[in-house]
């Protein structure tokens, strides 16, 4: 059995080191079983300072400059994220893409995260579902054009989570059989592109509107390995729920 993949996305939270600090040491107190780890995208800011906390968290960014060294003023590269700690990035996200994020710049991110030794969690996801389920060319579309050109030997160290638009901090997530379509439909465009053997080594996760009451569901019937929290892992109780549900499948 697969170790689920349980990704907080702390975004612009929380707002003190102090307070980030204590939200770990709560989600430690009550995720007891060592084996049981997870990982959180924090602010560039804090990433230092948590990852020498004694936890099982693996502490990453939520997304990298894409520019490299030189005079741009005010902006981190994917090797200075590495340096200071980061183990991962969250590439793509949503929130990215509406500041003009193309899946051109996302490729560029991407290859960059990689050759500095980061492991990559790229985001893809449809604004709206219509009736002609184009929404599936939507996401096909993101993820190929996202990794046209990365070496298909990297692909253990990509995680791809689904984030239909739609549930990112709403009421209500897509349900399980749309998770578990768009899996399908993820690793089928994965097998095209690169062979089902490669295909296989990419992790495939659900994200938007998970909570402690739906999250075990994603692992048991929407076919994904893991979920990528935003809401809900700044809440200590509320995420360590998560993390202790889903292995608990
Ligand atoms: P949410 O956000 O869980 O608050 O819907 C998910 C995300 O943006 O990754």
């Amino acid at each position: 059995m697969k170790k689920p993949i349980i990704i907080g996305n702390w975004k612009t939270n929380p707002e003190t080191l102090q307070e980030a600090k204590k939200n770990i040491l709560a989600i430690e107190k009550k995720v007891k079983d060592k084996k049981q780890n997870y990982l959180l995208a924090v602010p560039d800011a804090y990433i230092s300072t948590l990852k020498d906390i004694k936890s099982k968290a693996i502490i990453g960014a939520e997304n990298i400059s894409g520019l490299e060294l030189g005079a741009y003023t005010g902006t981190t590269t994917a090797s200075m994220l590495k340096s200071a700690g980061a183990l991962f990035t969250i590439l793509g996200h949503s929130e990215v893409r509406t500041q003009g994020e193309t899946d051109e710049i996302i490729n560029k991110k991407i290859k960059q995260s990689l050759a500095s030794g980061l492991f990559v969690v790229i985001c893809v996801g449809e604004s709206i579902r219509d009736k002609e389920a184009k929404y599936l060319k939507v996401v096909e579309e993101q993820l190929l054009k996202s990794l046209a050109g990365v070496n298909r030997e990297l692909f253990s160290k990509i995680i791809i989570a689904y984030e239909p638009i739609w549930a990112i901090g709403a009421k209500n997530p897509a349900n399980t059989h749309e998770c578990f379509e768009m899996a399908i439909a993820i690793r089928r465009a994965l097998a095209s592109f690169a062979t089902i053997d490669y295909a296989k080594k990419v992790s495939i996760i659900y994200g938007g509107a998970v909570t402690e009451e739906n999250s075990a569901s994603f692992i048991t019937d929407g076919g994904v390995d893991g979920l990528l929290v935003g809401r809900a892992s700044l809440n200590p109780t509320s995420f360590s729920k998560i993390i202790t549900n889903c292995y608990a499948k």
